[in-house]
């Protein structure tokens, strides 16, 4: 359990009934957020994590029972298959209502283990503590898990929110500067949707990791409420959630086209480049705001130009969960900080001719 003093340096929102903890050393609030009485822990994690994590995971769980579940690192494990393997493994150990998952890592983690916790027994409960930017601002948070398919990228899926997301700054120190990257593209994805200053922000720390200096906690804060306060407005994607995934269908096209060779971080930053383009076509955004977006992109040093050719992505593209009778439809923005509300819908049909001419432009 947590002592008083390290609470008090603890912060806490409720989103959707769901309990986000801020703040350094927050993992050893663990135990506390899970339901009284519970004894048996389920803790999914990869196997990179696990071992840098587990044992202060299992620290802060000392005195339940916790069945360590880890599989390999990487988008290439999150299928079916994995999937199934978790499953018969808890259910092996012995599975019942009462015990509850711990999601340990990102947002691969935080899917195949929020979708075993979603179906074992009907539901189980599930707490997700990121150890990624990209989770700590978006994965972990809003209660969406998955599984990718050869169709495409998280086509099987449900919604499980999580009683807890425990979001601890220690955990994340010891990111590599590349995963950091990839988080700031998932930052500067929430600047353009809500927050236009979080772009300022997410070039100085461009700047900083430059030079060697992680981001501070403020920002990984403020991102994380930007998903926060969309959630919890629209906690079933019906509309409004969907500003959430401006650059995603591009980007999650790019990860699937290449077979997952480029990580989601990369793929959505190239997703947002491309996305801008078309969104100065369909929806006005200002070809100066595509241009900033596009210059962040380069400061980051994640790709700007698509690494496959659209004809290799656009089977993926139309498999997008956001697809409509056969129309191509993207969450777009008409200016930075403001989406394009699409009648209430959030998603805008895109000729396949106009993506294909953003794909290809220089
Ligand atoms: N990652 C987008 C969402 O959770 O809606």
């Amino acid at each position: 359990m947590a002592s008083d003093a390290a609470r008090e340096t603890l912060e806490f929102q409720d989103v959707h009934g769901s309990l986000l903890v801020f703040g350094p050393g927050s993992v050893r609030a663990l135990a506390d957020a899970l339901p009284p009485g519970s004894r048996r822990v389920f803790l999914v994690s990869d196997d990179t994590v696990m071992g840098l994590h587990g044992p202060r995971v299992r620290a802060a769980l000392r005195g339940l029972e916790v069945v360590p579940l880890a599989f390999r690192a990487g988008e290439a494990s999150k299928t079916r298959a994995t999937l199934a393997r978790i499953q018969d493994r808890m259910s092996a150990r012995g599975v019942d209502r009462g015990c509850v998952v711990v999601a340990l890592g990102g947002g691969v983690v935080s899917d195949l283990a929020g979708l075993a916790a979603a179906t074992l027994l009907r539901g189980l409960v599930l707490v997700n503590v990121p150890t990624t930017l990209v989770g700590a601002v978006d994965a972990a948070i809003g209660g969406k898990n998955g599984v990718d398919t050869p169709r495409g990228k998280n086509l099987l899926g449900t919604f499980h929110w999580p009683r807890a997301v425990i979001v601890d700054f220690d955990l994340l120190a010891t990111l590599p500067p590349d995963q950091w990257r990839a988080g700031l593209a998932e930052v500067l994805k929430h600047g353009v949707v809500s927050e236009p200053g979080l772009l300022d922000d997410v070039e100085a720390a461009a700047r900083a990791l430059a030079r060697g200096r992680l981001p501070g906690p403020d920002l990984l804060r403020r991102a994380a409420m930007v998903k926060a306060r969309v959630v919890a407005k629209d906690p079933y994607e019906r509309g409004l959630r969907r500003i959430l995934n401006f650059g995603h269908t591009v980007g999650h096209a790019i990860e699937s086209a290449t077979g997952y060779a480029v990580g989601h971080g990369a793929a959505v930053a190239t997703g947002m480049v491309v996305e801008s383009r078309i969104a100065c076509r369909v929806t006005g955004l200002g070809a100066s705001e595509a241009s900033r977006i596009l210059q962040i992109v380069r400061a980051l040093g994640l790709p700007a130009e698509p690494p496959c050719g659209f004809e290799q992505a656009l089977l993926y593209v139309r498999n997008d969960k956001k697809s409509l009778h056969g129309a191509i439809r993207m969450s777009l923005p008409r200016a930075i900080g403001e989406m394009d509300d699409a009648g209430g819908d959030h998603a805008v049909p895109v000729p396949p001719s106009v993506i294909e001419a953003c794909w290809n432009e220089r």
